[in-house]
């Protein structure tokens, strides 16, 4: 009966996500920024990724599903101003850096797409209501979040909807799996700018 609730009230939510019209819309029509992308560059990026040959086999089998934008090429913000708490950085450096944190983004996309891998009781993973991370949002954390009580961090979010609509196991804030999740929802607003706090 419990479990007949549970699912009832998961479809529900589902079903009304699904059948709001202009939901988009009302949301400031703020897509993830993986559509906005100018889908060239992102190829010839994923290309030359996949050219060094450093991808392992799980990364490919995830990116060949699902799409996660790279990393930001940063490096002119690297060593300037702070080039003593890093000492000379080299190229190579900055290349490893951003292999290491795409790592993490795909990681958590296969955390965000997978039911079993959020311990969903449901067989609900989050893409069925947030497609490529849409409508996460996590440019406007931390805010105020009323089902909360209190103003949230992303991952209070995340774990908020981990509870509720997938009725999964809360992750401990610095797991593994939070930081994968995290990074993933985050890679998939690049260039979109930070607005704390706005509804
Ligand atoms: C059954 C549908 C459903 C599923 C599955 C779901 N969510 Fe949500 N999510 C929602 C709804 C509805 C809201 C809006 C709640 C609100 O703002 O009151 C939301 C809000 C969020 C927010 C905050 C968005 C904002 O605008 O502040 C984040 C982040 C989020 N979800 C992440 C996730 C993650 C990560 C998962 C998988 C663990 C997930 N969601 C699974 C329905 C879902």
């Amino acid at each position: 009966m419990r479990t007949f609730k549970l699912l009832l009230g998961a479809t529900l939510t589902l079903v009304s996500l699904m059948w709001s019209p202009g939901r988009a819309e009302q949301s400031g029509g703020d897509y993830p920024a993986a559509a906005k992308q100018d889908p060239g560059t992102d190829d010839a990026a994923m290309a030359q990724w996949k050219r060094r040959g450093q991808e392992p086999d799980w990364m490919a089998e995830e990116l060949a599903k699902h799409k996660v934008l790279i990393p930001a090429d940063n490096k002119g913000l690297v060593g300037k101003g702070q080039g003593s708490t890093y000492g000379s950085v080299t190229p190579e450096d900055v290349k490893v850096w951003q292999q290491e944190t795409y790592k993490l983004a795909v990681e958590g996309s296969r955390i965000f797409h997978s039911g079993d891998r959020l311990k969903s009781t449901i067989a609900v993973s989050c893409d069925m209501c947030h497609p490529d991370g849409a409508n996460t949002h996590p440019e406007t954390y931390p805010k105020f979040q009323a089902q909360l009580g209190r103003v949230a961090l992303l991952r209070d979010a995340i774990n908020w909807c981990i509870e509720n609509p997938v009725r999964g196991k809360k992750l401990a804030p610095d797991s593994p799996e939070m930081r994968a999740l995290e990074t993933y929802i985050y890679a998939q607003r690049t260039g979109t700018p930070l607005q704390y706090g706005k509804r």
